[in-house]
């Protein structure tokens, strides 16, 4: 779907970031701000800020922050089409609609009614599991298996009766065309003969929801006692035009409220995974349902939340599936660690024994998903030179996709530390070497940040001029312009500063604008520079005339810039050797005249 460039605008001006908000987040006036607990974190004073003259949301908490369409995509976990769709519905704007094909059209219209065939269905199984005179055993197996009534009608659990026209001639009675069921693959025609009958007999029903919560496909359990008649212990739906078993993760649609809640979600295996968790309290999991997990899942999980934990057996095959697992989050940009279970368990087992506090006391202690891979891989290579190396090959496999160059880096530190190879010859083998620049301009830098770096672990004052500077920049981004020119790299003195002034000029030169929700966006991986640029352009007055304060500030800089400059000159004669660039220091020495 295409969204015009004008539409867009339209309902970026007509949208109000304090009503969209409000529908989720009450919201209370402090200040030029309105307020509230922060929805997308464990918040307990409002640390959620919505500032309606900018039309943003900065959360002080986690950091999370944008416009009204950000909001939305969140929240409700939309695309980004989706968020403008819905704003513009709301506010009354239309958005003009490319006519479908006759062949776009049959599609979509039988997807609808496959929906409707297993929303159907669905409703046919639950009732089957109250009513039922077979259900007995299925209820009581639920119950023996600790599952409570409303975590079965939260899951809309069913019972498939134990013959082979149950669902065939509810469906009838309900006018639904047989050719239908047998499309969404909850009937088969009969061998050699001609009508159809129920692909789940006597089985537990688990209803298996799409993103959008519409019934997409089944998994059916087999009762133990019946196990013996040689069936695998579940059955699912085949794939059909509505279902794509790397696609859809069971729980997830009704789990995502929790997930963002916790601040992270689980991934599980299994059905009776996921409902003994949900049982015991623990609702942010999704389970990939016995399938190996895919980049197509990872897509859907990162709607939810950055932050995951993949669950996994404890025994080879488990180890192996998680290291297959592993890379999908990190070239997805997504924070992973792993919980390997006892090898006698599945999270059902484990919470069930053990219960919630501990299940949250293991999750609190996980390793990151790139020290299991080099611990995994110490254990099974060796800790020879040759295990090493191969360790090192699956470590930086992992971490080559990774896009964000600080988390590269960090990531390229912690391999370093851990297999003892030097950093600098991992960067040999990784793509985006950090400091990506000449070799000579790097050494430059690095005196440069000499000369600079007092106060790096210190907060930042945010009264010191050079705070008020990039306030009123932030606040008056019509002078951008003219401040790129006043080499304020060079004398910033706190580090978070100098990031933050990065940001803002890289902003600004791709955008030629410098707007907030694009700054926050960009400095989304950076979360405390992002709240220290909320923070700033909040703090800085209105009302004064922003000419004269440009004017004043520029003085300021051009002192700071010339003192910077003479330090450096100097540093760079007393230090004098083979690196200094002696054009580099006469231009200097020119610009101290
Ligand atoms: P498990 O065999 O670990 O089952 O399969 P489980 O989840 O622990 O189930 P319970 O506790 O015995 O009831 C994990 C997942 O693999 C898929 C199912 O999605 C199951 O939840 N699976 C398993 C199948 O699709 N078919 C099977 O025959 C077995
Ligand atoms: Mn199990």
């Amino acid at each position: 779907m295409y969204i015009p460039e004008d539409i867009l605008q339209a309902v970026k001006e007509a949208a109000s970031i304090r009503q969209v908000v409000n529908e989720f987040v009450p919201l209370k006036k402090r200040g030029r701000n309105w307020v509230g607990l922060c929805p997308f974190h464990p918040d307990k004073d409002p640390s959620f800020s919505v500032n309606e003259d900018k039309q943003i949301f900065y959360c002080f908490g986690c950091g999370e922050g944008g416009n009204a369409i950000k909001f939305l995509m969140k929240i409700q976990g939309m695309s980004f089409v989706e968020a403008v769709r819905a704003l513009a519905s709301r506010y009354g704007i239309s958005i003009p609609e490319r006519p479908l094909s006759p062949v776009q059209r049959k599609k979509l219209e039988l997807k609808d009614e496959l929906i409707h065939v297993n929303e159907t269905a669905a409703d046919f199984f639950s009732a089957s599991l109250d009513s039922s005179r077979d259900a007995q055993r299925a209820r009581s197996y639920l119950e023996e298996r600790g599952m409570n009534s409303s975590i079965i009608k939260a899951f809309r659990l069913g019972w498939a009766p134990d013959r082979w026209d149950g669902l065939v001639n509810h469906l009838k009675e309900k006018g639904i065309k047989i050719s239908l069921a047998e499309t969404a693959g909850l009937v088969l025609q009969r061998k050699g003969g001609s009508g159809h009958y129920d692909r789940f007999r006597g089985r537990i029903m688990f209803p298996i929801r799409d993103w959008q919560g519409s019934t997409v496909a089944f998994g059916a359990r087999i009762l133990p006692g019946d196990a013996e008649k040689d069936q695998p212990k579940y059955i699912n739906s085949p794939e059909t035009p509505v279902y794509n078993k790397s696609r859809v993760l069971y729980g997830l649609y009704q789990n995502k409220s929790a997930i963002r809640k916790a601040g992270f979600g689980v991934v599980v295996e299994g059905y009776m995974d996921l409902l003994a968790l949900a049982q015991a309290g623990v609702n942010n999991a999704a389970a990939t349902l016995g399938t190996a997990l895919t980049a197509d899942h990872v897509k859907f999980l990162k709607r939810v939340s950055r932050d995951w934990v993949v669950v996994f057996d404890g025994d080879a095959a488990g180890q192996r599936a998680a290291a297959r697992a592993l890379p999908f989050f990190y070239s997805a940009g997504l924070n992973v660690r792993v919980l390997s279970l006892p090898e006698e368990d599945d999270p059902d087992t484990f919470i069930r024994r053990e219960g919630r506090d501990n299940w949250e006391k293991v999750i609190s202690q996980l390793p990151t998903g790139l020290d299991f891979i080099i611990d995994r891989g110490l254990e099974l290579h060796g800790r020879d030179t040759e295990g090493k190396i191969k360790t090192v090959e699956d470590a930086l496999a992992l971490i080559e996709p990774v896009e964000d160059a600080v988390k590269k880096s960090l990531f390229a530190a912690r391999v370093a530390q851990k297999t003892g190879v030097r950093e600098e010859s991992l960067w040999e083998r990784l793509s985006g070497r950090p400091g990506n620049t000449t070799s000579r301009n790097k050494r430059q830098k690095q005196s440069e940040k000499k000369l600079q770096d007092r106060s790096v672990s210190k907060p930042p004052n945010l009264n010191s001029a050079e705070a008020k500077l990039l306030g009123f920049l932030l606040a008056h981004p019509v002078y951008m312009e003219e401040f790129c020119d006043y080499g304020v790299d060079l004398w910033l003195e706190h580090e978070a500063m100098r990031n933050l002034w990065d940001a803002m000029v890289n902003v600004f030169s791709q955008t030629s604008r410098l707007e907030l929700s694009t700054l926050a966006a960009a400095l989304d991986t950076m979360p405390e520079i992002k709240s220290l640029a909320m923070k700033l352009s909040c703090a800085f007055p209105p009302g004064e005339n922003p000419e004269h304060l440009s004017h004043g500030f520029k003085q300021y800089c051009s002192q700071r810039k010339k003192k910077a400059l003479r330090l450096h000159v100097l540093e760079s004669l007393k230090t004098e050797s083979e690196n200094t660039d002696a054009s580099d220091l006469l231009k200097k020495f020119q610009q101290l005249l």
